[in-house]
């Protein structure tokens, strides 16, 4: 079952139904203005840290849910009766309503009793603020006379202590209110120097920002007491719950239609400038004035609209494929690169299932997401990279997460997750193979952004390495410290206190348990060190790398193979995890994935060994599950993932993350039909006819869909941001599709399913144009080359001469 519908041409997900299994959300801005809209208009925003600058209050897990959010009412005055456009919040039986989420807007419109009203979401590029257009057109015979109510309520900055802090914050509340702007001047007058507004084109005919006095006692959004009887009370909050709301009036003759704009925004003032006179209390408003004045007018709010348009065009066309499969299509060129934008601008911070509150930007989660956007925004990866690096501790580990806000580690979850620092090894190098700037190594980053500190970014790759080499377990495998990517298998936390943090609970000492996962990201992160020692001239450090490379496969293949399959670690006790000699938990998909992505046993038949267990014990038909068989204890050895019950998450679940690792490892064993058949299980738009069960977004990834183990197998979770997004683009990209960028230029290496006879790629590529072509003339995935109409040896592109735009590519697979 559907509830809307693919509008490729727009770049739309057209939504036709508003009660959606869940709240299907978008997201809005891409700078530093940010917000979530869900399709029936709930969501919040907040500038640039959804923790310590939200400027709107939403409330997470409410019920009904999704609650807070950015709401119109109109009224009809004739009858008195009232309705939310959006549905939400008074949910009246509405005609023709429709969402539609598009590339950094949504528009949310419907008609009731002849009266259509639609509207526009959007953040403006380098702009702090939100416009919402609302369009209401008349489509009875006789004269409609509405009052239009727009209202948002104000989180008190702080997300945290907004959600906790009642004692003080129920007497804290501030505003102002002029010329009909709503100014929240909360905690102003002290040490913020940052307020937010709320306008509208119109002159209005009253407001209300005291919450009590729009809604009545006792009265929930669905029905204020303000819009019941059709007229609000000019409240000025003083404590308790400020909120803004504008009454506007309009008289619409048949057949017309009428816009009003609607200003949300942030603004900052210099210190010495907050007040106006200096020496008042009342806040300066001449920065907010200048963009009020522009944005409430239509004409200025449309230009902005079609310079994001044009943005998002942008981004986009730099990777465009035409293949014989529409959901690869539709991902790649669409959703699945918006969606990895998501996951750079947000990493796992705010969605409807992160709180905003509890999670910076995570230092493996931020140098994975880059494989995905990269290619877009390779300024803002760059400064990324150099933020990550400065979070980087003396010892090569690294905070494991940081604020977007101060760019600083996170102490309360600290460090010692010890895949970390391999991480920024591969963020580097997609960062050098997608546009040959070297000069980043050389950029002098501190650690723990301590000044003074500082060294090349390549001495921080150096000690990411060595990292590993002086943390070695009683196996020759890295030890895992308090988790590796896999953040609920905790060998070392033996927790049996509730409450404690699985995260951040070290009960043992760390010298015995080892990750083979860990082992198998060494491998990588070797060889691509080795080749960037090579380009800078280090031969011997290059084949230095190589040798603890080979070391560390040795000994992959003595401790780390079971036979069938790769184990996945070495507990406290040294007993194997992952093994046939467990019980639970026999076979786990992070090996499988990243040892045969990494190459282990391509020659002698264990990667395909590997693989091959991998679709008989993991592989379901709505994806590929982390492990086998599910726990159905609590293992005290083993920490988090046994608090799952079996199923969900980590403890079995389709944890789409790392399937791609699998489908990566599939094209090095040069089966096509493999990978695109796993790519093709959890592709969210492949999955939209069974909407009713996946019930998440059918246009972005789900971090999880419920196991086998779980009675409701087949349901996504944590849709949006998760590293399924940047690991799904990279594989279907680079590697299914092998459009794959290298340190010295394109490579071309599909491999394709046997029945597709080719397809085309557009790909900008360090300035050039690459028109790639690439045709089946036999079922292998042997590739010949012709390049600008001339035979190449190899699948390398050369780098074209300087001033060439564009190259043509013309491949064959036989
Ligand atoms: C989740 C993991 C996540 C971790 C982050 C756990 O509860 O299951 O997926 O990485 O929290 O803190
Ligand atoms: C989500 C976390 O964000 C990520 O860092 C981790 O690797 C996965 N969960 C697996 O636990």
């Amino acid at each position: 079952m559907k509830y809307g519908y693919f509008d490729d041409q727009n770049r739309e997900y057209v939504i036709t139904q508003p009660d959606t299994p869940l709240p299907w959300i978008n997201y809005l801005g891409c700078q530093a203005y940010f917000g979530i809209i869900s399709n029936t208009a709930g969501g919040y925003s907040f500038y640039r840290d959804a923790r310590l600058r939200r400027i709107t209050r939403y409330r997470y897990n409410n019920v009904p849910y999704d609650f807070g959010g950015r709401y119109i009412y109109l009224r009809d005055e004739a009858s008195g009766e009232f309705w939310s456009p959006s549905w939400q919040p008074t949910r009246n039986k509405l005609e023709e309503y429709t969402c539609r989420h598009g590339m950094g807007y949504t528009t949310i419109g419907s008609k009731y009793k002849g009266i259509e009203a639609r509207t526009r979401y959007f953040v403006p590029l380098d702009e702090n603020l939100e416009i919402w257009q609302l369009t209401v057109t008349n489509h009875r015979a006789q004269a409609a006379e509405l009052s239009v109510f727009s209202v948002i309520e104000f989180c008190l900055w702080d997300a945290q202590d907004d959600s906790t802090n009642f004692q003080r914050n129920f007497s804290i509340g501030q505003v102002e209110i002029e010329d009909g702007v709503i100014y929240h001047k909360t905690e102003y007058r002290e040490r913020r120097d940052h307020f937010a507004y709320f306008a509208c084109s119109e002159r209005i005919a009253g407001y209300d920002t005291q919450r009590e006095a729009f809604l009545g006692p006792y009265r929930g959004w669905e029905n204020p007491a303000a819009v019941e009887r059709g007229r609000v009370s000019n409240s000025v909050a003083h404590g308790w719950a400020p909120v803004g709301s504008h009454h506007v009036k309009l008289l619409l003759k048949p057949g017309e239609s009428h816009q009003v704009v609607f200003v949300l925004g942030y603004q900052e003032n210099p210190r010495e400038e907050k007040f106006d006179p200096s020496d008042s209390q009342i806040i300066n408003k001449k920065s907010a004035k200048a963009v009020i004045a522009k944005y409430r007018v239509a004409a200025n709010a449309d230009a902005a609209f079609k310079k994001l348009s044009e943005y998002w065009n942008e981004l986009l066309g730099l990777c465009q494929v035409d293949t014989p499969d529409v959901h690869t299509n539709r991902m790649v060129n669409i959703w699945n690169a918006y969606q990895c934008m998501a996951t750079f601008n947000m990493s796992r911070s705010a969605s409807f299932y992160e709180s905003g509150i509890g999670r910076g930007l995570g230092f493996r989660d931020s140098n994975q997401d880059l494989l995905g956007f990269v290619h877009m925004v390779p300024g803002r990866a760059r400064e990324r990279i150099l933020d990550l690096t400065a979070t980087q501790l003396p010892s090569g580990g690294a905070y494991h997460q940081y604020q977007p806000l101060t760019k600083r580690g996170n102490n309360d979850v600290g460090s010692g997750f010890n895949d970390d620092p391999h991480w920024l090894i591969i963020g580097v190098s997609a960062y050098i193979k997608e546009t040959g700037d070297w000069s980043i190594l050389d950029e002098a980053v501190p650690y723990d952004n301590v000044p003074g500190s500082e060294m090349p970014l390549y001495e921080h790759l150096q000690r990411s390495f060595r990292y590993t080499l002086e943390r070695l377990g009683p196996h020759g495998l890295p030890l895992i410290g308090r988790a590796d990517w896999n953040d609920c298998l905790n060998l070392n936390c033996f927790s049996d206190s509730p409450g404690q943090s699985f995260q951040t609970t070290t009960n043992k000492d760390g010298k015995v348990a080892e990750s083979v996962f860990i082992a198998g990201l060494f491998l990588l992160t070797g060889r691509e060190l080795a080749d960037i020692a090579r380009h800078r001239g280090l031969a011997g450090e290059a084949s230095a790398y190589l040798g603890e490379v080979a070391k560390m496969e040795k000994t992959i293949r003595q401790h780390g193979w079971d036979g069938e399959w790769f184990i996945r670690a070495y507990d406290d006790f040294s007993r194997k995890v992952g093994s046939k000699e467990n019980a639970e938990g026999k076979i786990f998909i992070e090996t499988q994935g990243f040892c045969t992505l990494a190459g282990v046993g391509l020659e002698d038949g264990l990667a395909a060994r590997a693989l091959e267990s991998t679709r008989k014990l993991l592989a379901t038909k709505h994806g590929i599950v982390l492990q086998q068989p599910a726990y159905s204890k609590y293992y005290l050895e083993y920490g988090e993932i046994s608090s799952y019950p079996p199923g969900y998450k980590e403890n079995a679940g389709i944890f789409c993350h790392n399937n791609p690792w699998v489908m990566i490892g599939e094209t090095r064993v040069g089966n096509g039909d493999g990978a695109h058949d796993y790519y093709t299980r959890i592709n969210p738009s492949a999955r939209e006819e069974i909407s009713e069960v996946h019930r998440c977004e059918p246009y972005v990834y789900a971090q999880m869909i419920a196991g086998r183990d779980a009675p409701t197998h087949g349901e996504a979770k944590n849709s949006w941001l998760t590293g399924t997004a940047a690991w799904n683009y990279y594989a279907i990209t680079q590697w299914i599709l092998g459009i794959r960028t290298s340190f010295d230029g394109m490579l071309i290496a599909p491999v394709i399913p046997k029945s597709w006879r080719g397809f085309r790629v557009s790909r900008k590529f360090r300035g050039v144009t690459y028109e790639i072509e690439v045709k089946r003339a036999g079922d292998g995935n042997q590739v010949s080359l012709e390049v600008n109409g001339a035979p190449v040896k190899g699948n390398l592109v050369p780098l074209p001469a300087p001033g060439m735009k564009t190259v043509s590519v013309k491949a064959t697979l036989r």
